[in-house]
């Protein structure tokens, strides 16, 4: 029975009392007996059930019983790592067999490290195109990774002192200030890459790169180069691959992926390395546009959108 129906049978027994002013004086002793024992009965019979219905539901849960217990736990979900932070961890992985040591950009940074140490003169129109954020204290969320430069130089020049070369790749988060479509976030991932030594040439960049692009995508292809301009090298090349074949390209069609150079000897003095004695190269550009190509992803807004359904497919 539940307390339910018992607590129903109680009230009943409460209505039994009221008959009691309707009997023989020498009947209601025991008749008034009867009833308060039937009361207690009722009583304790409750308060078994009610102490049973608690106890069932601790024991629901058994202790014993192998993970996962039900079906609640088999729907959990676990999280991933974002695919871009995955690519950048292979692409390190790609340098990093080559040599290169790795450092971490940062997010928020200086006039100095994002222009003066790049060889942007005070004025120069170059320091405009890099739509950058300011706070309101001056600092500046980095457009490029190369702001980095100037403190990998310094970090890695007694590598050079001691008859080694300076051999860098600096991932990190960049920031500009861009209208936003398909193709253009305001945030997104660069990747520089900084050689110096006693005898670094435009074609050693040139070898690394190739390799790099042929180890990430997995197929031999071509790469070429066209004239570009950076304050912070000189000469200053465009970098174009050829679309891999197993993303179907033919062998006609050149992406644009990277922007490099030779260091220029202002950067190099910069951080107190003798132009004179050392040379370098230097490059660098986005992870995203490396990362659509290779899923074959259409729109650079889903790495920032955080959607579920997106992260999920990798
Ligand atoms: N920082 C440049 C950009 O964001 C790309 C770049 C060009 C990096 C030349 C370099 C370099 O290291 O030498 O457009």
């Amino acid at each position: 029975m539940t307390v339910e129906e018992l607590k129903k049978q109680l009230k009943l027994l409460g209505a039994e009392y009221a008959k009691i002013k309707t009997l023989p004086p020498e009947d209601r002793k025991t008749f008034g007996e009867e009833i308060n024992k039937k009361k207690q009965a009722l009583l304790k019979q409750i308060a078994e059930v009610e102490a049973a219905a608690e106890s069932a539901d601790i024991t629901k849960i058994d202790l014993t019983a192998p993970f996962p217990v039900n079906a609640e736990y088999k729907t959990q979900k676990f999280g991933t790592k974002h695919p871009l932070s995955a690519e950048i961890d292979k692409i390190i992985d790609i340098y990093s067999h080559m040599g290169f040591n790795v450092i971490e950009s940062r997010q928020l940074d200086d006039e100095f490290h994002m222009f003066d140490s790049l060889n942007f003169s005070k004025g120069h129109p170059a320091r405009d195109g890099y739509d950058t954020f300011r706070t309101e204290e001056g600092f500046i969320p980095p457009a490029h990774t190369s702001t980095m430069q100037h403190r990998a130089l310094k970090k890695y020049k007694k590598d050079l002192e001691n008859g080694g070369n300076i051999a860098v790749v600096i991932p990190g988060r960049v920031f500009r200030n861009e209208d936003v479509d398909a193709t253009h976030e305001h945030t997104f991932y660069q990747c520089e890459g900084v050689f110096v030594s006693k005898t670094a040439t435009l074609g050693q960049m040139l070898g690394v790169l190739k390799h790099f692009f042929e180890v990430y995508y997995g197929e031999k292809l071509r790469i070429k180069t066209q004239p570009g301009y950076f304050p912070f090298t000189e000469p200053s090349l465009e970098i174009l691959i050829e679309k891999p074949k197993s993303l179907g390209g033919k062998g006609d069609g050149w992406l644009e992926l990277l922007g490099g150079g030779m260091i220029h000897p202002n950067v190099l003095k910069a951080a107190g390395i003798d132009p004179t004695k050392y040379k370098g190269f230097a490059w660098g550009g986005g992870i995203e546009r490396l990362v659509m190509m290779k899923y074959k992803l259409n729109d650079i807004r889903y790495f920032e959108s955080g959607k579920l359904d997106f992260l999920e497919e990798f």
